[in-house]
This record gives structure tokens, C-alpha cells and sequence, in this order.
């Protein structure tokens, strides 16, 4: 089959790889038909390449047809349409039954410290083969897949994979309370999907943050106030201020960063060396080269931005094992800190009902691109350098 695999920092290609067959009684292999490409792809595209190996098949935002199933899996035939969470999960277990499933304890990658396996991410998570492939092997298939109707097209299912219940947990995450405000920081797919949710929930006040002006655009049109974090470069301050104006002078009851650890061209940026920067050069050094320090510039500026007594979901992924935080700040503020992957199957239910009744996300047209799978690099470079307004591409093998 051709599939996309890693050889190296900004190095992906599409290849002839052996078809994968079933390897336990509780697999599938799915023929799949639609397969995302996510900010989290971009993280082994350029920071994770440590922790990756060359021959990795990427992926984990895939839908398709059920071709085969093993022995034990009743619950799928083949023929069926199905969308693959991108976390694997048994759903039976201590960690399944409440609803966290992304630290499974049948999957749990125990060599690494990790939690549950994921499709298509580094050894961390268990090397597992991923989605942007013709074929995918599905490890614990009698739980994982959502059966989907046949008819509409991949695009109103296949951001049940991840998007949907990653963005659904985020706004859970941030409790924003009855007609209260949100900030959302990062505009990319799981950003402008928790602006979406947080409307269509109700929030009373919704504001993105980004500097990409297409997709600060594109969540303006979906009624969404946006800021342009570009406009504030100079000065830091003015971010806040202008925040908190639109707040009622507090700032918002709850921060969403939906950026995470590549934070970049922020002005707040700044923020973050002066942490490093209260370190001596020689530890701070060793920090940023051994540790993999994050940038934190985002996290910093929901610190900050986040009313007192507020609420900070974090979806965007940290990889750093010693980041310098200001606890203090954290603590006197009263922070409450919320974070973690998607708990994919513990939304399914909400957002199959987000997605079949109308469509009232626009999920329909959430896609920038649709290439075939061939494509892959090129959009990989797109998406990481934010070209051609590329904002959510989908693979089509
Ligand atoms: N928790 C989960 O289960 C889960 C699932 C999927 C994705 N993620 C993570 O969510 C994050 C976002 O994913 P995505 O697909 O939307 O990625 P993306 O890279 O397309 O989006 C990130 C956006 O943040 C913007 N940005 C950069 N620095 C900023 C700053 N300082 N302030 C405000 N905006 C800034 C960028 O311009 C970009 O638009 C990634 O870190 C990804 O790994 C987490
Ligand atoms: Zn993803
Ligand atoms: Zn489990």
C-alpha cells in the first residue's frame, strides 16, 4: 500500500509499504478514505524527531471501510463506515470506564511513562502505525471505531477522529460558566473548532486570538471577535488592556491555549525568555538543549490574560519535562488548570449529534484542501508554513 512516512525533520514521503494484516483478534484494518493532517503532525514534522524513527507510517485523523476484523471483534463488519479515534482505547478498563480513555490502561505505552497508545506518534505512544495510509491497522477495534451512516460525505464525519472531541473537551475543560467569556488562543483547526463550540454552546463572549490573518478571517466570519496578536508586538500590555476591556475590566473566565509548544513570532515571546532569563545561563543553557524547554509563550499569555479565580484549558501539547512556570503567579491568581489529549470516545455521543443534526458547526467546509494522499508533502509544507490559506488539509488515498 502507499502510505506517508517520516525520514527526518520536514522530510515525509509517500511510499510502497507492506499492507498490514490482523495481528490480534480484537483488530480491524480499515480501507481508508479521508485522513487529516494536525498540529500535532507538524510537532514530529519539526521538534519530535528524537523521538521518532525513519519509516514511520503518520497519521491518526483517519475514516474509512472496514475490510477485515478479527476474531474477536462482533461489533464491526466489514463494509461498515467507520471514523478511527486518534487515541486507542479498550473501554474496559479502570481509565475507560471514567471516561478517560486516553490513558487506557490496557494501551498505556509503560516503557515511555505514557499514557494510551496513539495512531502515528512516536515512540512515546507506542510506534503505532498511522492513518495517512490506503490501509490502517486498528488495535482494540471491538471498542474504538464510530460506526457512521453511509451517505453524507467523509467531511461531515471524519473530525470525530479528533478535532471535534478534542475542541469538545477543551470548552468542557474551560466551564465557562452561564454567560460568561472565553479567550481562544491559536486559530488553527482545534482553536477555530472550540471558538465554533463555544458559540454554538452559548458562551456569551467568545474572542480568538491568532496573527495569521486567514484565519483570524475565517473565524471572524463565523461571528467569532478576533485579535490580531500582530498588532500588538510593541507592547504586551495593550494585549491585556484591551482583553480585559471587552471582559468587564476582570479579563475572561477562562483560557483556552490552542497553540501549544511551538508557539512562535509572538510578542509575548519576551515572557518566556524572562523565566529562562531568571535562571543562570549555564542551567537555563542546559535546560533549553537537554530539557526541551517549550516555548511557552502562549501558556504565559493565558496566564496572564485569565481572570483571577479563572479557569486555563490547555489542549495545545507541551513536551518540555522541566519548563520554568511563574507558580507564583499562578497561585496567587487562583488559576485552575485543566489539560490533557482528547478522551476521544467520552465526546463521541455529543458530537455525532453536533454533526448529524444540520450542520451547525460548518464542518462541511471546514476543509481548506482536500489533496489525494500523493500530495502529502507538499502539504505538509504548507500547513506548516501556513501557505495557500492552508488551515485544515484533508488526505484522500
Ligand atoms: N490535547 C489533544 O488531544 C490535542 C489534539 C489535537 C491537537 N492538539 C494540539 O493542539 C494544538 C493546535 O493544533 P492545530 O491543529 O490547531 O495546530 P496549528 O499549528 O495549525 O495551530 C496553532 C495556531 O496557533 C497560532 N499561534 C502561534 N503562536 C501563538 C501565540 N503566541 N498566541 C496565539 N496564537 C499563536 C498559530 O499561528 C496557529 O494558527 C497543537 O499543539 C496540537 O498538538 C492537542
Ligand atoms: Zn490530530
Ligand atoms: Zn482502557
Amino acid at each position: 500500500m502507499r502510505a506517508v512516512v517520516w525520514h527526518g525533520k520536514r522530510d515525509v514521503r509517500v511510499e510502497t509499504v507492506p499492507d498490514p494484516t490482523i495481528e490480534a483478534p480484537t483488530d480491524a484494518i480499515v480501507r481508508i478514505t479521508s485522513t487529516g493532517i494536525c498540529g500535532s503532525d507538524l510537532h514530529l514534522y519539526e521538534v519530535l524527531a528524537p523521538f521518532m524513527t525513519a519509516g514511520d507510517i503518520l497519521g491518526h485523523e483517519p475514516m474509512g471501510v472496514v475490510e477485515e476484523v478479527g476474531s474477536e471483534v462482533s461489533t464491526l463488519r466489514p463494509g461498515d463506515r467507520v471514523v478511527i479515534p486518534f487515541n486507542i482505547s479498550c473501554g474496559h478498563c479502570f481509565m475507560c470506564d471514567q471516561g478517560l480513555q486516553s490513558q487506557c490502561e490496557t494501551t498505556q505505552v509503560r516503557e515511555q511513562g505514557s499514557g494510551a497508545a496513539l495512531f502515528g506518534y512516536t515512540k512515546l505512544y507506542g510506534q503505532v502505525p498511522g492513518g495517512q495510509a490506503e490501509l490502517l491497522r486498528v488495535p482494540q477495534a471491538q471498542y474504538g471505531p464510530i460506526k457512521v451512516p453511509d451517505g453524507p460525505p467523509d467531511d461531515r464525519f471524519v473530525y470525530l477522529s479528533d478535532v471535534l472531541p478534542t475542541a469538545y473537551q477543551a470548552v468542557e475543560y474551560a466551564d465557562v460558566p452561564q454567560g460568561g467569556s472565553l479567550v481562544v488562543l491559536g486559530l488553527g483547526p482545534i482553536g477555530d473548532m472550540c471558538c465554533r463550540i463555544a458559540r454554538h454552546r452559548g458562551v456569551g463572549t467568545v474572542i480568538g486570538i491568532d496573527l495569521v490573518p486567514d484565519r483570524l478571517e475565517r473565524v471572524r466570519q463565523r461571528g467569532v471577535d478576533v485579535l490580531d496578536l500582530s498588532h500588538f508586538e510593541k507592547a504586551e500590555g495593550e494585549l491585556l488592556a484591551t482583553v480585559r476591556e471587552q471582559t468587564g475590566g476582570r479579563g475572561p473566565d477562562a483560557v483556552i491555549d490552542a497553540v501549544g509548544m511551538e508557539a512562535h513570532g509572538s510578542p509575548m515571546g519576551k515572557l518566556a525568555h524572562q523565566v529562562t532569563g531568571r535562571l543562570p545561563d549555564r542551567v537555563a543553557g542546559k535546560l533549553m538543549e537537554r530539557a526541551g524547554v517549550d516555548r511557552l509563550a502562549a501558556f504565559l499569555t493565558a496566564i496572564e490574560l485569565v481572570r483571577r479565580g479563572g479557569t486555563i484549558s490547555l489542549v495545545g501539547v507541551y513536551g518540555g519535562m522541566t519548563d520554568p512556570l511563574p507558580m507564583l503567579k499562578l497561585f496567587d491568581k487562583q488559576i485552575q488548570l485543566r489539560m490533557g489529549q482528547a478522551n476521544v470516545r467520552r465526546w463521541v455521543d455529543p458530537c455525532l449529534e453536533l454533526v448529524s443534526d444540520g450542520d451547525p458547526l460548518g464542518v462541511e467546509d471546514f476543509a481548506t484542501h482536500r489533496w489525494p494522499l500523493t500530495e502529502a508533502p507538499k502539504a505538509y509544507e504548507i500547513f506548516q508554513k501556513k501557505e495557500d490559506g492552508a488551515v485544515k488539509i484533508l488526505l484522500q488515498p
